[in-house]
């Protein structure tokens, strides 16, 4: 049986470099399910599509190549807030939801990342991690990421924006974010990204000990 490490969290907690840096040390397939959504999404925008038709948006998910999903592409804001529309609705989250499970049943082993892998997307999974940061930490951080683009940001409207984003992500009825019952709480705010990567390593070593 595919050995799977599911990693949620908010928005620029950490997650996608941690589940990059886990996939790569196990030889493992990763899958970044953030861009699933966002690659639904871009479809509709670059169609002229609403955004608030569920069966469009569905028809489209249940099409999606799984194959050459790439952030740099999907990376722009307003495919993140297009995304996090049409993630509300629960015929484009079956579709995906269906895509990401066969996902993770790849061997050796697979690390998928988002919002809802450990509570809905993969329950059984061999180790759940939770990984978050406060607002103004992860806010912090994609300004930095921006300015570091050469690009100009502005600190207090990214964090507004986080904090909406959060919001619509948590009080949502389909799948909202939260930590599983069983999932190991990583708090980044105050952790480097070296600290947080040997903290699940030991978990991850742990749970393979005893596959
Ligand atoms: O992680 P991200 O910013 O790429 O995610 C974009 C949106 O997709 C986010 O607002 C919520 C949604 N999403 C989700 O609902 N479930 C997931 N497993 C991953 C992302």
């Amino acid at each position: 049986m595919s050995f799977t490490i599911a990693i949620d969290g908010p928005a620029a907690a950490g997650k996608g470099t941690l589940s990059r840096l886990i996939a790569d040390h196990y030889g493992f397939h990763h899958l970044d399910t953030g861009l699933t959504y966002r690659a639904t999404a871009r479809a509709l925008l670059e169609k002229g599509l609403p955004l608030d038709d569920e069966a469009t948006a569905a028809a489209l998910a249940e099409n999606l190549d799984l194959n050459g999903l790439d952030r740099s592409v999907l990376s722009a804001h307003a495919i993140g807030e297009a995304a996090s529309k049409i993630a509300v609705m629960g015929k484009v989250r079956s579709a995906l939801v269906a895509a990401q499970r066969r996902f993770a049943g790849q061997e050796p082993g697979t690390v998928l990342d988002g919002r809802d892998i450990g509570t809905v997307v993969c329950p059984d999974a061999a180790v759940k991690l939770y990984v978050t940061a406060s607002a103004e930490v992860r806010a912090r951080r994609r300004y930095e990421e921006i300015l570091a683009r050469g690009e100009t940001a502005d600190f207090d409207r990214i964090f507004e924006d986080v904090k909406i984003r959060d919001a619509r992500d948590m009080n949502r009825a389909e799948s909202p974010l939260k930590p599983a019952d069983d999932a190991h709480l990583l708090d980044t705010s105050e952790m480097s990204i070296e600290a947080a990567f040997d903290a699940a390593r030991s978990l991850i070593d742990q749970a393979l000990k005893t596959k």
